[in-house]
């Protein structure tokens, strides 16, 4: 943090990764306080990062925000929910200024929203002085985006949904260091185009009109203390059954709304059927995940990637292929130099 009151400005940066969830949450209990309707648990990858500068500053009339270095437009309003909380902590007004970048595409079912906003409460807590407690902030990214939440820690991670009408015990907690299972993901990119329906909006035609919804809630806390107990015990085979399972029920749900949310392309299926024909047929430790969007994401024990990486590549429809390590949790950038 650099603050300099002659110049009424406060500024701090931070990094933060994307995380893809192995059991997914998809409903919320409450939409204005955005808390998830079950739990979930993810891994964060260390390849696919947002950066962010906050600059607070008592000229500014109101909180913008510039992404990829366009030019700053006025920042969407759950921005200015998060930054209105840390603002109320640290007692201060002051608009911000926010610059921030991705080094992957947004909105294509990547977590853009996950690295920005965990990335961007936690710089803005460091600009404002306030402590960087981890699950308070936690909470805070979570009214920003659910997945946020899970953003602010590394390696892999549970959300609970809870239970309070506050949601003040809805929050992220890690569970494993990276270093403890290090896993790698090689992500299959079949579209760079924003998704049609955003998760938010995909979640309420879900619970209103999917006839599974009430089966896929129902399942929800047994998927979570199965995958719980796999990544304790680093149980690869129990952790892709699970992972599996949950994100084509996930699938299952979006596809029975009405209107369908169809986020796959025909890549998507191609690249899912490689996955599984690479475990079933050659005997890889692999397994695919696929989130509100067309991107598949395998999953690879120690030493699959590089194989997984090149059978990838060669699925008609791939149109490029990123590989990750699983990353830490958000961070602070020492200069902005580094920002
Ligand atoms: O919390 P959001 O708005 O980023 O939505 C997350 C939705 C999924 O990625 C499909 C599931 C999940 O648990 O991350």
């Amino acid at each position: 943090m650099s603050a300099d009151a002659s110049q009424k400005v406060m500024v701090a940066s931070a990094q933060a990764c994307s995380n893809i969830a192995l059991v997914k949450y998809w409903g919320k209990r409450d939409v204005a306080l955005n808390l998830p309707v079950s739990g979930s648990l993810s891994i964060a990858l260390e390849a696919l990062s947002t950066r962010t500068r906050m600059e607070f500053n008592a000229d500014l009339t109101q909180d913008t925000l510039a992404l990829g270095g366009a030019a700053p437009v006025a920042a969407p309003a759950r921005v200015s929910t998060c930054l209105d909380l840390l603002r109320a902590q640290a007692g201060v007004r002051w608009r911000a200024r926010i610059d921030s970048v991705n080094n992957f595409p947004t909105g294509a079912g990547l977590a853009s929203s996950a690295s920005g906003y965990a990335a961007l409460v936690l710089a803005a807590a460091a600009a404002l002085g306030l402590p960087q407690d981890r699950r308070a902030l936690s909470r805070i990214a979570r009214q920003g985006s659910g997945s946020a939440a899970r953003s602010i820690f590394g390696g892999f991670v549970e959300m609970t949904a809870g239970v309070r009408s506050d949601g003040e015990d809805a929050v992220a907690r890690p569970l494993l260091e990276p270093a403890a299972w290090p896993l790698e993901v090689v992500v299959a990119i079949t579209a760079q185009e924003a998704k049609a329906v955003g998760s938010g909006a995909g979640m309420e035609i879900s619970r209103r009109t999917s006839p599974f919804y009430a089966a896929w809630l129902a399942a929800g806390e047994d998927d979570l203390a199965a995958a719980r107990a796999a990544v304790l015990a680093r149980d690869f085979a129990a952790l892709s059954r699970v992972s599996e399972h949950s994100c084509l029920k996930m699938h299952g749900v979006m596809l029975s709304s009405e209107p369908a949310l169809v986020y796959w392309n025909g890549a998507t299926v191609a690249a899912i059927q490689r996955i599984r024909a690479l475990r079933e047929q050659q005997g890889l430790a692999v397994f695919f995940t696929v989130d509100a969007g067309p991107q598949v994401k395998a999953i690879c024990g120690p030493g699959a990637a590089g194989a997984v990486a090149q059978a990838l590549r060669a699925v008609a429809g791939v149109q490029a292929v990123t590989m990750s390590g699983l990353g830490e949790g958000a961070r602070l950038l020492a200069s902005e130099a580094d920002a």
